[in-house]
């Protein structure tokens, strides 16, 4: 695991939006994995700004994102599909047709995990999947808990998680108590992950998983040390603990 250390939200939003447009630039034909909460709005605003300037070009770049709630539409404000197209589509020339969000909705949830995870695999995997973390150490919506998915699953949200994604929503009880989440074997199959933390209240999580010595499904982040090309990217205030 490589460990970035920024000075603050803004400047660690644009080491990882470096990275991707780096990479972006050296494969117009990338397939991305996205991710949602506030942590990585400064990176898709470097994104935004580099195809303003640069012209850097999306219209070959394929995204799949990590999760979405289960009970909400895709049209409602606090929709992960909502949140991506306002965040980063909208802004960029990217076909929506490239863009994928598992479908909260889906009639047959099931069957649409595995649909989905072979969807991933249909266009030859993921290259960078971006992860934010949350404060219990879940990545996408992969909670603590005694088994963790592998692929994609309808995945329970802990009470930690509803409080602070309550942030969002007008009140705990309008925050959805289910998701649809990509497991951690699929997050394990992209070639190369970017884990992003900013502010305090990351800080213990963060100086829990960068001293654990070993792997467990308390701390689903932790599992991104079987991985052999992971860069953390942290600013000081989430690193604090670990000074
Ligand atoms: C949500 C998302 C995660 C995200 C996490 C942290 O629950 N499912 O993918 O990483 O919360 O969110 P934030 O960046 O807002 O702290």
């Amino acid at each position: 695991m490589k460990i970035i250390v920024e000075k603050d939200y803004e400047s660690m939003s644009k080491k990882a939006g470096k990275i991707l447009i780096d990479t972006i630039k050296a494969n117009p034909k990338i397939v991305l994995g996205l991710a949602t909460g506030s942590t990585p709005i400064g990176l898709y605003k470097e994104l935004i700004r580099s195809h303003r300037e640069d012209d850097l070009d999306f219209s070959n770049v394929t995204t799949f994102n990590l999760d979405e709630y289960i009970g909400i539409s895709k049209d409602h404000p606090n929709s992960y599909g909502y949140f991506m197209y306002e965040e980063l589509f909208k802004h960029i020339n990217i076909p929506m047709n490239n863009t994928h969000i598992p479908h909260g909705e889906a009639e047959d949830l099931e069957e649409y995990c595995k649909y989905y995870d072979d969807l991933i695999q249909s266009h030859g995997g993921i290259d960078i999947q971006v992860l934010g973390i949350g404060e219990n150490g879940h990545i996408a919506f992969n909670e603590p808990s005694e088994y963790l998915s592998i692929g994609t699953s309808i995945v329970e949200l802990t009470d930690n998680t509803i409080k602070a994604n309550s942030r969002f929503f007008g009140s705990e009880g309008e925050v959805p108590k289910s998701a649809i989440s990509m497991g951690i074997g699929g997050i394990l199959k992209a070639r190369k992950i970017i884990l992003l933390a900013s502010g305090e209240t990351k800080a213990p999580i963060i100086g829990k998983l960068l001293r654990t010595k070993g792997i467990s499904t308390m701390i689903p982040a932790s599992f991104l040390l079987l991985h052999p090309n992971v860069t953390v990217i942290v600013d000081e205030a989430a690193y604090k603990e670990m000074r």
